[in-house]
């Protein structure tokens, strides 16, 4: 039962149908891209229309649903086209995101019903018009990309942070719920990745890795079946192992490694 994959493998990606949200830069573009040469459909989707023709890159398995997925009637629209198109889901990935470095005396509520709207309300936009027709289908998966910015406190991430703890909740009641039902659901814990989500970053960034480093962790994940795609697990074990600390040691640690 303990080496039984707790989801889907992902052996061949032929033919696979993924909808990539977020997709326009960044991890999402490099899923895209390295799915697209593994021979998976991928319908890309994000605001930005130009860049995702870019990522594109004119590959015949490609779509472009540009959408702003704070948009409910926008999520609908979409899936409508895809499943018209594709008869069905078997991947969706919510990898868009918002991300300001901002200390909690900075707040502004614009920015945070902004972040709020967009890692994870929208979420729920998708799930609710996705699901229906993955439980009816009895198969296919969704990720969600959070982040390890999830696992613990950390200063800085003070808007961001609990969408991404938010995220990993959800993704743990969406297995419990989902699994029974013959879905997989995914949660993708990624720790710093070069892209312009931290290039304004003004504090260390340990363990630094590269999109495509990111987007084979991710595949790599996926093909096993595992639930939680962590990396780089050097660091990545190393916030887990904090997060067991009692609050005297894991306070004390946060507040070491961010500063003041
Ligand atoms: N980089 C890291 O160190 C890191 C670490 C942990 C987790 N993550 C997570 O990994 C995911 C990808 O982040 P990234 O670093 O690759 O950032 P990124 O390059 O900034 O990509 C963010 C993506 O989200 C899309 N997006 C943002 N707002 C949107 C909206 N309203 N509607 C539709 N799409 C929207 C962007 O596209 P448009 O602007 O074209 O709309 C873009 O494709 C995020 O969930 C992030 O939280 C990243």
């Amino acid at each position: 039962m303990f080496l039984t994959p707790l989801n889907p493998r992902w052996p061949d990606w032929h033919g696979k149908r993924v909808w990539l949200i977020g997709a326009s830069s960044g991890i999402g573009a490099a899923v895209a891209r390295d799915l697209l040469q593994r021979g998976a459909r991928v319908a890309l989707s994000a605001r930005r229309e130009d860049a995702l023709v870019a990522v594109a890159a004119n590959s015949a398995l490609a779509r472009i649903l540009p959408m702003d997925v704070t948009d409910p009637a926008a999520w609908k629209s979409a899936h409508k086209h895809l499943i018209r198109e594709w008869g069905g889901l078997d991947l969706t990935v919510f990898c868009a995101a918002q991300y300001e470095q901002l200390r909690s005396w900075e707040l502004q509520s614009d920015s945070v019903r902004g972040t709020i709207e967009v890692n994870l309300a929208s979420v729920y936009y998708g799930l609710e018009v996705i699901l229906p027709d993955l439980i009816a289908q009895g198969n296919g998966s969704i990720a969600l990309v959070a982040s390890v910015a999830g696992y613990l406190g950390l200063p800085n991430a003070t808007v961001y942070g609990p969408t991404k703890a938010a995220l990993i909740n959800l993704a743990e009641l969406l297995y419990a719920e989902l699994h029974p039902k013959g879905l997989g659901v995914y949660l993708v814990n990624p720790g710093f990745v070069k892209t312009k989500m931290t290039a304004s970053n003004k504090f260390p960034m340990p363990a630094m890795i590269s999109v495509d480093e990111a987007s084979r962790d991710i595949l790599r994940g996926m093909e096993k079946g595992v639930f939680e795609i962590h990396f780089p697990k050097r660091f990545t074990r190393l916030l887990k192992l904090m997060s067991l600390l009692p609050y005297r040691l894991r306070l004390a640690a946060l507040a070491q490694m961010v500063g003041r």
